[in-house]
């Protein structure tokens, strides 16, 4: 019998593939955040569709930028419960956290300093309101994919498709794509790295 104390996680937030394009993102972020970020500054990331965590517990822990708040957005409230236990971390490391039950589409951020956007679900998200809300001037990381899945209301076709989707909006500074090729399955993730135009 599970207790409040225990942790609720889909396993598939624990496949390989899920936990392969978080390395992957945070390996990249990694790199890009010192091509293009300062290291004496320090950064507020809001996550776009933060689902259990998993994603900001893997790039904070792989990066060596500096983050005062990690502001986390779900339409889930009991995803954003469990995020909460999950990065408790680094909330003991001095990172303010703050969730958000919220359509992201809904979301208007202010504009501020130092900001960082990431989306590493735009398959699940329609439209992109959330992306045109996002102040001018901030970074922004977005992953998609290819995969077909009854949730993936919104796939690129592949890595041009992406990019036709979101340059509107995003002055691209880089760009990579993984592929997944499993005995039952075959697909691929894409990732942009930008400043909101
Ligand atoms: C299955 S998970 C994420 C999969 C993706 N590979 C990742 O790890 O980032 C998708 C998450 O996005 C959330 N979500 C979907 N549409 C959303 C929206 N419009 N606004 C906020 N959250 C959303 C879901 O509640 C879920 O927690």
């Amino acid at each position: 019998m599970g207790s409040m104390n225990d942790l609720v996680i889909p396993s598939d937030a624990f496949s390989h593939g899920q936990i392969r394009s978080k390395i992957w993102l945070s390996e990249n972020f990694a790199v890009w955040s010192k091509k293009h970020l300062s290291p004496a500054k320090s950064f507020e990331l809001h996550w776009y569709g933060s689902w259990v965590g998993i994603g900001p517990l893997l790039m904070l822990s792989r990066n060596e930028l500096k983050f005062h708040k990690l502001n986390l957005f779900d339409l889930n409230p009991e995803n954003l419960a469990t995020s909460l236990k999950v990065l408790d971390f680094w909330r003991c490391e001095s990172v303010e956290i703050t969730t958000q039950t919220i359509d992201v589409n809904e979301h208007r951020p202010q504009p501020g300093p130092h900001q960082i956007f990431v989306n590493s679900a735009c398959e699940h998200m329609a439209g992109s309101s959330w992306l045109k809300n996002i102040p001018e001037g901030a970074f922004v990381l977005l992953q998609s994919t290819d995969m077909k899945h009854h949730e993936h209301i919104n796939c690129a076709e592949n890595a041009v498709d992406f990019i036709n989707k979101y340059s509107p909006w995003l002055t691209v500074l880089e760009s990579s794509q993984i592929d997944f090729n499993y005995p039952d399955k075959r697909f691929s993730r894409f990732m942009l790295f930008g400043t909101k135009k």
